[in-house]
């Protein structure tokens, strides 16, 4: 299955792809989790993007689409959901040049859609662990032990570029770029829409009603 999953900040689309990885082994690539670690790092990428992902802008689509090009050659055969990417129309279009070089195609782009108060509440209670990078939230996904990761033990923390301010900023700077997004997909016959709205489970049972009717997962 090759999906990638798309909606603003907060819809859902890391909890998402990380339940598809542990359960179904559909490598989970996400460009926030990859800057965000090489801005930990402090790599030479991590340099480049650092400005803009802690600004809540938008990384460059050349730069974004190099760097995911490079993680897509190394994706394992079952296939790949791709979380936060493509953002922009112009990315979606060097999606597609990678992906026919490499003689693959995309199965589908899947919309979630909320209501921007509900993003605003998940985004604000979100908490993030330190070490692994798995997504909690203080009231919706607690984990079982405060402040601890359930995975691996590590601390729980607020991602920077979710203050109120930064929250805002984003979903303004994600909106004028949905647009011509979801147009592109639709233009191609590729998009599905699902209703984001209820807890991770509900959702993640939608999404995968839609794939067996489809029968995009792999036997
Ligand atoms: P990125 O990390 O991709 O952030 P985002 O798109 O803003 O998305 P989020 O991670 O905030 O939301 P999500 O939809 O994954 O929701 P989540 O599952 O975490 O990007 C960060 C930055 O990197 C960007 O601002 C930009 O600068 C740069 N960047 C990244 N990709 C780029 C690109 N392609 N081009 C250019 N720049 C790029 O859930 C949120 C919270 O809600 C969690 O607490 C979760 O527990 C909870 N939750 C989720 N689903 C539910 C549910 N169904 N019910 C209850 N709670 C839920």
């Amino acid at each position: 299955m090759r999906i990638v999953l798309l909606g603003p900040p907060g819809a859902g689309k890391g909890s998402l792809a990380s339940l598809y990885d542990i359960r179904l082994g559909i490598a989970h690539l996400s460009t926030g989790e990859i800057f965000r670690q090489e801005i930990a790092r402090r790599s030479a990428l991590g340099r480049r993007v650092r400005r803009y992902v802690l600004s809540g802008r938008l990384v460059p689509d050349a730069l974004v689409v190099e760097v995911m090009a490079a993680r897509l050659r190394r994706a394992r055969a079952a296939g790949f959901v791709l979380d936060g990417f493509p953002r922009t129309a112009g990315q979606a279009q060097g999606l597609d040049r990678v992906l026919a070089r490499q003689w693959r195609r995309l199965d589908a782009a899947v919309y979630l859609i909320s209501p921007q108060p509900l993003l605003v509440k998940r985004l604000s209670g979100r908490r993030v662990c330190s070490r692994c990078g798995a997504n909690y939230h203080l009231r919706t996904m607690r984990p079982k032990r405060a402040g601890r990761c359930d995975r691996c033990g590590g601390r729980l923390t607020v991602r920077k570029d979710d203050q109120p301010r930064m929250i805002r900023k984003r979903l303004a700077v994600d909106r004028k770029a949905a647009a011509p997004l979801v147009a592109y997909y639709r233009r191609r016959g590729l998009l599905h829409r699902v209703n984001g709205v209820g807890n991770v489970e509900t959702v993640y049972r939608r999404t995968l009603a839609l794939f067996r009717r489809h029968r995009w997962l792999p036997s």
